[in-house]
């Protein structure tokens, strides 16, 4: 049995494989048949993308959905997550892509249950599948990973994406650095350096965005100001090299991690990033199911 909880766990030869398995499905338009497996998303902190990408891959492979809504849901009554995942194993869902925000929730659970557990964003700890589709969309366009300069820009603290991104991209020989204002620096990252998106703006090949995690914030911080300050306004766009992509896991917080004018530009893979997102977890179910 296959968890997907953290790309740090597995070989980077089994990532590679994911990231050529994802490129392919899409370029073939052709998919694995997974019908007769029943799945569940649990998703108890808000999703539009990951939540109808993972949907939307399901239902190409065939999978059967077995729905569920926190909301209406006996964990209004208290349930806990280990009972709704072993209430919902014990009818037949064979494997669970659950959202929680506690950082690490599955670190107990996949010690009490026998079915796969993915990882679709847990706290301020990983995201492996928008990993996984940033892997893609960067391939698609660079070909590999090694000596790519990669800016990570904006609320470093607080992103799954941050924490998940730098990670594989160190491991796959990119060089790191993070453009971020000193209040939402991770002293425990030291995958890159810490800079100024001014000073590394015009050798990146990746301007790769965050969005400010305001659910997440205890303390304010001038969110009027911080386009000019930190975030890629288009004087900046301006001094980016010939080549250059600019990444946003999205939601967007418009004109103020990036000027609203610049999320379509030819440079902005945003887009091609949500896109690359079902091909993406079309790879991962696969590997659950058929690895
Ligand atoms: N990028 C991302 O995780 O978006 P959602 O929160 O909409 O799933």
């Amino acid at each position: 049995m296959k968890h997907f909880i953290s790309l740090e766990n597995l070989d980077l030869e089994i990532i590679k494989d994911l990231v050529n398995d994802a490129v392919s499905f899409k370029k073939r338009n052709a998919f694995p048949n997974l019908s007769n497996h029943y799945i569940s998303n649990l998703f108890f902190e808000n999703s539009t993308r990951t939540k109808l990408s993972f949907e939307m891959a399901e239902k190409k492979t065939g999978i059967e959905i077995i729905y569920f809504d926190a909301e209406s849901s006996s964990v209004k009554k208290g349930e806990t997550l280990y009972d709704t995942v072993k209430t919902l194993s014990s009818i037949g869902v064979e494997c669970f892509v659950i959202r929680h925000s506690q950082d690490r929730f599955y670190e107990n659970l996949i010690s009490q249950i026998d079915v796969p557990i993915i990882n679709a964003g847990d706290g301020c700890g990983d995201h492996p599948t928008q990993s996984l589709l940033d892997l893609v969309t960067i391939q698609e366009e660079f070909g590999s990973f090694k000596d790519l300069n990669v800016v990570i820009v904006g609320d470093i603290v607080h992103s799954r994406v941050a924490h998940s991104d730098a990670k594989i991209l160190k491991r796959l020989g990119a060089n790191i650095s993070f453009a971020t204002p000193k209040f939402w620096q991770d002293t425990t990252m030291n995958m890159g350096t810490y800079t100024s998106l001014d000073e590394v703006i015009s050798e990146s090949d990746v301007v790769m965005l965050l969005r400010n995690q305001n659910e997440r914030h205890t303390q304010h911080y001038d969110e009027k100001n911080f386009l000019s300050q930190y975030g890629l306004t288009k004087e900046r766009a301006s001094k980016m090299k010939s080549g250059a992509i600019i990444m946003h896991p999205a939601p967007i917080n418009r004109n103020v991690e990036i000027d609203e004018d610049l999320i379509e530009s030819p440079q902005s893979r945003i887009f091609t990033q949500m896109t690359n997102g079902v091909y993406a977890r079309i790879a991962v179910l696969n590997y659950v199911f058929n690895s």
